[in-house]
C-alpha cells in the first residue's frame, strides 16, 4: 500500500537555500520511496491572494517548476502540476465553502493576524482584508481533499490549515453518510534543518536575509555567503561552532566527516573570510550540477509546460471522477434519470429500456462482457476471465456499486473502471476529451440506473 503524500508550493518568490534544504530536498527524497505516491503542485491560485503582480507570478511559476525539476524531481514518478490547471479544485472549493463554518474561518491565523493588526492601528477590523485571504483555508482543503491525500508535509505555520481540511472532510462525510474524503494527516519533518539567514534569524523572504539557490549564478552565491554576519573574532581566535550561522548552513550540506573537520577548523581559529570560502565551495559542489540543469530548463519553457500539462492530466484522472461523484451526491445530477423518490422525470427511460450487460466468449475462449446504455451504445468492455462465474460476479458488483462508489480512472480519450485497485473494464476510445467527458456523464447515468434497479 502506498501512502499518498501531497504538498503545495505558493508561487510568489524565487527559491532560496532555505527552501531547498527545508522543503525541496526532503520532499524529493521522500518521493523516491517505493511506499510513497507523491503529489506536488504549484499553488498559483493561492499566489493570487498574496500578490496582484502578474509578471511576478508568471516568473515565479517558471522558476519554481525549473527548480524542482533541476533538483531531481522525476515527473514520471511523481504527479507534478499547477493548481490552476485543475478546474475541479475551485469547483470543490465551492462545495466545501458551503459547509465551512464562518466561525472556523474567523479563527484562521492569517486572517486573525490581519484583524489584530487593524484593531491595534485603530482601523476597521477587516480593512484591506480580501475574501480571498479569508477563504484561503478552504481552497487549501480542496487542494488536499480532491486527491485523497493521506499525508501533507508542511511547515508548522500550516498545521491549522490541515486541521481545517480534516474538519471539512469530516463534516462532509458526516452530512452525506459516506466516507467520500480521506482525512489528511499533517506531516512535520522534525529532522529537517531550518537554515539561518544572513543575519542569523530563520532564512526567510520576509526578513530579506536569504541566500539565492540559482539566481545570479555562482558569483551571486559567493558574494551573498560573504555577507553572512559573524562576530568580530580575529583569525587565530577560536570560534564557537554551536552559535554560528556558517556552521549550521555547512552542516546542512555536508556529511559527518566534513562537518567534524569544519567544526575543528572553527575551534582552531580559522578566519571568517576563509571559513566562508570553505562554506561556499561546499555548497557550490552540490548546487553546480543542479544549476546547469536549471539554466537549460529555464531556456526551454515549452518543455516545462509539456511536463506540467502531463501532470495536470494525471491529477485530473483522479479529481474528475471524484468531483463528478460529489456532484451526484449534492443533487447536481443529470435530469434524464429520476433519482429523487416520488419525482418521476419524463425523460426517464421507460420500463424495459435499461442499460444491459451482454456476455460473450472471445477468440481465445475466455469470457467477457460489454455494458450497453439504454440506447444500445457500448459503454464498457470487461477484461477477460477464464471462469464465467468470475465474469458474472463482476457484473453483479458493478450493478451494486452505482456511479458514486465506482472508481473511474479518466484517461485522455477514455476511462477505465477499477475495483480493488485493478482495472476491470474500459470504455471505447472516444478520440478526444470533450467526447470522453460526454461519455463519462452517460456512463455515470447508466451505473446509477443499474444500482437503482438493485
Ligand atoms: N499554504 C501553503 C504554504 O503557504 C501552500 C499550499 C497551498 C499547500 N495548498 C496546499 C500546502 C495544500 C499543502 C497542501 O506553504
Amino acid at each position: 500500500m502506498q501512502t499518498r503524500v501531497l504538498t503545495g508550493i505558493t508561487t510568489t518568490g524565487t527559491p532560496h537555500l532555505g527552501n531547498y534544504v527545508g522543503a525541496i530536498r526532503p520532499a524529493i527524497e521522500a518521493s523516491r520511496r517505493a511506499d510513497v505516491d507523491a503529489f506536488f503542485f504549484m499553488a498559483d491560485y493561492h499566489a493570487l491572494i498574496k500578490s496582484g503582480d502578474a509578471a511576478r507570478i508568471e516568473r515565479s511559476r517558471l522558476e519554481i517548476a525549473a527548480t524542482w525539476l533541476a533538483a531531481g524531481l522525476d515527473p514520471q514518478r511523481v504527479t507534478f502540476y499547477r493548481q490552476s490547471d485543475v478546474p475541479e479544485i475551485p469547483e470543490l472549493t465551492w462545495f466545501l465553502t458551503c459547509i465551512a463554518s464562518k466561525g472556523m474561518l474567523n479563527r484562521a491565523h492569517a486572517y486573525k493576524a490581519a484583524v489584530d493588526k487593524n484593531t491595534a492601528a485603530g482601523e476597521d477590523a477587516d480593512a484591506g482584508v480580501t475574501a480571498g485571504l479569508y477563504m484561503y483555508p478552504v481552497l487549501m482543503a480542496a487542494d488536499i481533499l480532491a486527491f485523497d491525500a493521506n499525508q501533507v508535509p508542511v511547515g508548522r505555520d500550516q498545521i491549522q490549515h490541515i486541521e481545517m481540511a480534516r474538519d471539512l472532510a469530516q463534516r462532509f462525510n458526516h452530512l452525506h453518510g459516506h466516507e467520500f474524503f480521506v482525512l489528511p494527516e499533517v506531516l512535520i519533518e522534525e529532522q529537517v534543518a531550518t537554515l539561518p539567514g544572513l543575519d542569523g534569524r530563520k532564512m526567510s523572504k520576509s526578513y530579506d536575509n536569504t541566500i539565492p539557490l540559482f539566481a545570479g549564478g555562482k558569483k551571486q552565491l559567493r558574494e551573498t555567503i560573504m555577507r553572512i554576519v559573524t562576530d568580530s573574532r580575529a583569525p587565530g581566535e577560536p570560534k564557537d561552532p554551536d552559535h554560528c550561522a556558517l556552521f549550521t548552513i555547512f552542516q546542512a550540506f555536508a556529511g559527518e566527516t566534513d562537518t567534524a573537520a569544519f567544526r575543528q577548523a572553527l575551534l582552531d581559529g580559522i578566519g571568517w573570510g576563509e571559513a566562508k570560502q570553505v562554506l561556499y565551495e561546499r555548497i557550490e559542489t552540490d548546487v553546480a550540477p543542479m544549476r546547469e540543469r536549471y539554466e537549460a530548463l529555464i531556456a526551454d519553457p515549452g518543455a516545462i509546460e509539456e511536463i506540467l500539462q502531463e501532470g495536470a492530466r494525471k491529477a485530473r484522472a483522479i479529481a474528475t471522477p471524484k468531483v463528478a461523484a460529489l456532484r451526484e451526491v449534492l443533487g447536481l445530477r443529470t435530469m434524464s434519470t429520476a433519482a429523487v423518490p416520488g419525482i418521476q422525470s419524463k425523460a426517464a427511460p421507460k420500463q424495459g429500456k435499461m442499460p444491459r450487460f451482454a456476455s460473450f466468449r472471445d477468440a481465445d475462449g475466455n469470457f467477457r462482457f460489454r455494458l450497453f446504455s439504454a440506447d444500445g451504445e457500448e459503454l464498457l468492455l470487461s477484461r477477460s476471465f477464464s471462469d464465467p462465474k468470475m465474469a458474472g460476479a463482476l457484473q453483479r458488483r458493478i450493478k451494486t456499486l452505482g456511479a458514486t462508489a465506482a472508481v473511474l480512472q479518466v484517461l485522455p480519450r477514455g476511462m477505465s473502471l477499477e475495483l480493488d485497485g485493478e482495472a476491470v473494464a474500459s470504455t471505447p476510445d472516444y478520440g478526444d476529451e470533450p467526447a470522453r467527458d460526454a461519455a463519462l456523464v452517460q456512463l455515470r447515468e447508466a451505473l446509477d440506473q443499474l444500482a437503482a434497479q438493485e
